[in-house]
């Protein structure tokens, strides 16, 4: 009771303030997005993503090893397709030479010890910009988790470490678990987009891989940002099929999330900093209206402070070095 109770005590000199720090952040809490493009040369700038860039193949490699060095150990990839092989079937994201299954082997031949995780998801191939096979207006739920199980499989032959689902299928864990299993990819690992909300601020990651759904939204299969038990129930759902690490998608705006599901699974627990809380922050400083560094590691310790083991974040590399 105060007087003898003084909580100021704790807090003054950084010192101590360090030694009862409950939440720190380290380089392996950081999962590093990358953007891959066709070509010779490319980094290109994304407009709504000040400071973020899309790299073909040559260059990816100097980021790869950008990052290694750094200490990051996990990078997730996505890649830019051309118009010209977008369809309705997802027939580029199983082709071996496509430019995902190549700039897999392009990391792993470099650095070797990186975990490469791969993002799983139709909508950067398809001709609708949709998740899954369009019919009639309708997103098929069952015939793409069978593209699905295609795609994942052929990322572990490529070498991927672990996949990533982003797509909100219903079944899509188990079946793309059993694909692997039945393929020998016994070490290929699932991390899950569980509770993926329908939320505005994917707008400036669609920009980067020119992914926007042609018509309609994504509300029939990702969740309804009002919602929280249903949260629990598909993240449990996935661990049951097999998801050896969950995550919350956005981050900032759904921390409640991230702690009812931190302490419902066993599973480790990641969560997605997506574009658009990037772009607020970038945007906010440019303008000189936030302390851009001070915004982000207040962020990200907010993140893993609610209960995030891992972070996938744009901010990866501007952290780490500051730490
Ligand atoms: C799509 C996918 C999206 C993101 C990752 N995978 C966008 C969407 O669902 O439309 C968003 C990531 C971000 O905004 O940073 N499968």
């Amino acid at each position: 009771m105060f007087p003898l109770i003084r909580n100021r005590r704790l807090r003054t000199s950084e010192a101590v303030r360090s030694l009862v720090r409950e939440t720190l952040i380290s380089p392996s809490d950081f999962i590093a997005p990358l953007f891959i493009v066709e070509g010779n040369g490319v980094r290109e700038e994304i407009a709504s993503m000040p400071g973020y860039y899309r790299y073909s193949l040559d260059l990816l490699k100097h980021e790869v090893r950008d990052l290694w060095d750094l200490g990051i150990k996990s990078v997730l990839l996505f890649v830019k397709v051309a118009d010209d092989l977008k369809d309705n079937k997802g027939t580029e994201a199983i082709n071996p030479d496509g430019l995902m299954q190549r700039a897999i082997k392009t990391v792993k031949d470099l650095v070797p010890e990186m975990y490469v995780m791969t993002d799983v998801a139709l909508d950067p191939f398809s001709s609708y910009g949709h998740d899954g096979i369009v019919e009639v207006g309708r997103i098929l739920n069952d015939a793409t988790c069978e593209v699905l199980t295609q795609m994942a499989i052929s990322h572990a032959r490529a070498g991927a470490d672990m996949v990533a689902p982003s797509d909100m299928m219903d079944g899509r864990i188990l079946y793309i678990r059993e694909g692997l299993e039945e393929e020998g990819f016994i070490n290929t690992g699932i991390m899950s987009y569980s509770a993926k909300y329908a939320s505005a601020f994917y707008g400036p990651f669609r920009d980067a891989l020119d992914s926007a759904p042609g018509f309609g939204d994504k509300k029939t299969y990702q969740m309804d940002p009002a919602n929280r038990s249903e949260a629990i129930k598909e993240t449990m759902m996935d661990v049951e099929e097999g998801a050896d690490i969950v995550m919350v998608k956005p981050g900032l705006c759904y921390l409640d999330i991230v702690r009812d599901i931190k302490n419902e699974v066993n599973v480790p627990v990641s969560v997605y900093q997506v574009s658009g809380e990037y772009a607020m922050v970038k945007a906010a400083a440019e303008k000189g209206w936030l302390d851009h560094d001070a915004v982000m590691m207040e962020q990200v310790t907010a993140i893993k402070r609610a209960g995030a083991d891992l972070i996938a974040s744009y901010f990866a590399k501007d952290v780490v070095k500051l730490l």
